[in-house]
């Protein structure tokens, strides 16, 4: 087998290199399933692992979101809870997290990552305007439309290619976003919509250089550039890790340099931030911020909870300090990195390089003889469910959704199924056997027949489309 990373996989250094730093104190029983079991919840869901009841998922990477193991002190911030309708003590902490390590001027707490897309996307958005950003996200870009935003992908050519091993595949090609301004003027481009650790292309980074130089851009023409920093944390890691200047840089000082080239930021907390629910979103500008502050009333709830209850804002203000240790990091990514080096070992195809939430099979190359109407990866995390009860995310043509234009699918060139790690939660004996799960699943991938769709919801049809076997 071959090791890539023995940094982080302590194969070849032994485990003086790096192990979770924390021990268990208490643990939630798993149910391993029958396959007859599997197979009847699988058909009642749909065959989508998003239609199945948790109690029927032996290890579930479904998500990373709001999937997160607190901390003995973040539920002892829970019982610091003040409930207070209005200016809860908690959301002062949360103030002063986001602060401190994000380094924006004002806070607005919402229920998750896309009550803060939304706020976003109503206050920054004028319809007809372009939004141009590296690779779209799901709720991102449904938020964007809505707003009457057109979303536009200005990611770099690698990030489309699961082979590239390109190390900032996050990166946004400047040309592209030039062009963009040229054509369209910039008065019509709203802001720039940069994610870290892009979701959709693998969990891929995007370097300090580049957001230095897209800032750079929109300095020129007067366009915001807003963040969505739901995995930026992850992404300091591989700036520190891989770009020349960073190395060995703690993730904290890169986290806070690499938000000051940006106006604001929007964030799903269920992430990084080590929580099962919140977000925020942040504003430097007064104007912008005074708009969302009052909207967020209409949406989510007053400007000082925005639907979330004062222990869960004191547990989320914990967990951002908590997320940017460099221990918790290096062991976050070293198991995932861990679980690539065994499929790639055993021959499976996988986005590379390994990202910093999950691993994306390459279901293309999985199954080469379906078609991409016949939903490759939606097969894939039906097949994998099937054989060992592990939960798994389509990310391809379902996820992408139709043009609201023309009504016809999107087409993504990656066509992947994520196994997402959730934070501490598994152990390495775990990954072993999601390991030894995808390896039968690959070794009977020529008997996949493929699925049709057979209910389609309107919006955002990942999440409840159901589907029979072809
Ligand atoms: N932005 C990114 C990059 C995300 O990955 C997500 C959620 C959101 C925004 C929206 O945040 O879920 O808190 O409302 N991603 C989840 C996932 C659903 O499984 O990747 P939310």
């Amino acid at each position: 087998m071959t090791t890539r990373h023995p940094e982080t996989t302590g194969r070849q250094l032994g485990r003086r290199s790096w192990a979770e730093p924390w021990k268990i104190k208490m643990v939630e029983p798993l149910r391993i399933t029958t396959p007859e079991e599997r197979e009847r919840a699988l058909a009642q869901a749909g065959y989508n692992t998003f239609l199945l009841r948790s109690e029927d998922v032996y290890i579930d990477l479904l998500t990373d979101s709001g999937t997160s193991a607190m901390s003995d002190r973040q539920w002892a911030g829970m019982m610091l809870g003040d409930e207070a309708y209005a200016g809860s003590r908690n959301f002062y902490a949360l103030e002063e997290a986001v602060r401190e390590y994000y380094g924006y001027r004002h806070v607005l707490p919402t229920h998750q990552g896309r009550g803060a897309e939304h706020l976003i996307s109503q206050v920054a958005i004028k319809p007809g305007q372009y939004v141009p950003g590296n690779m779209y996200f799901t709720t991102t870009r449904e938020h964007q439309e809505r707003a009457g935003g057109t979303f536009v992908d200005v990611i770099i050519d690698e990030a489309h290619d699961p082979a590239s091993e390109h190390p900032f595949k996050g990166n946004i090609d400047l040309a592209k976003l030039a062009d963009l301004i040229a054509r369209a003027g910039a008065d019509q481009i709203a802001y720039v919509s940069l994610a870290g650790t892009v979701n959709m292309a693998g969990g891929q980074p995007v370097a300090m250089a580049n957001v230095r130089a897209v800032r750079e851009l929109c300095d020129q023409h007067g366009i915001k550039v807003f963040l969505d920093a739901t995995r930026m944390v992850e992404n300091a890691f591989f700036i520190a890790e891989r770009e020349p200047g960073y190395e060995g840089r703690p993730v904290a000082e890169i986290l806070r340099e690499f938000c000051s080239y940006t106006d604001g930021a929007w964030m799903s907390a269920k992430k990084d931030s080590l929580v099962n629910i919140g977000g925020w979103l942040a504003l430097n500008d007064e104007t912008l911020f005074e708009e969302a502050s009052n909207l967020v009333i209409v949406f989510e709830g007053l400007h000082t909870y925005g639907g979330l209850a004062g222990r869960d804002m004191q547990a989320l203000a914990i967990g951002i300090a908590e997320s940017v240790s460099d221990d918790h990091i290096r062991s976050r990514i070293g198991q995932i990195r861990y679980l690539g080096d065994l499929l790639d070992g055993a021959g499976i195809p996988f986005v590379k390089p390994v990202g910093g939430h999950a691993i994306f099979l390459d279901a293309r190359r999985f199954y080469p003889h379906l078609e991409q109407d016949q939903f490759p990866a939606q097969t894939l995390a039906a097949e994998l469910y099937l054989d060992s009860g592990i939960r798994s995310m389509e990310r391809g043509i379902v996820s992408a959704g139709r043009n609201p234009k023309t009504g016809d699918h999107n087409r993504p060139k990656l066509e992947l199924t994520r196994l997402t790690i959730p934070r501490r939660v598994y152990t390495q004996a775990h990954m072993d056997i999601v390991a030894e799960a995808v390896e039968a699943v690959y070794a009977s991938r020529e008997s996949a027949k493929g699925l049709v769709m057979t209910f389609e919801p309107r919006y955002l049809r990942f999440f409840q489309a159901r589907f029979d076997r072809l």
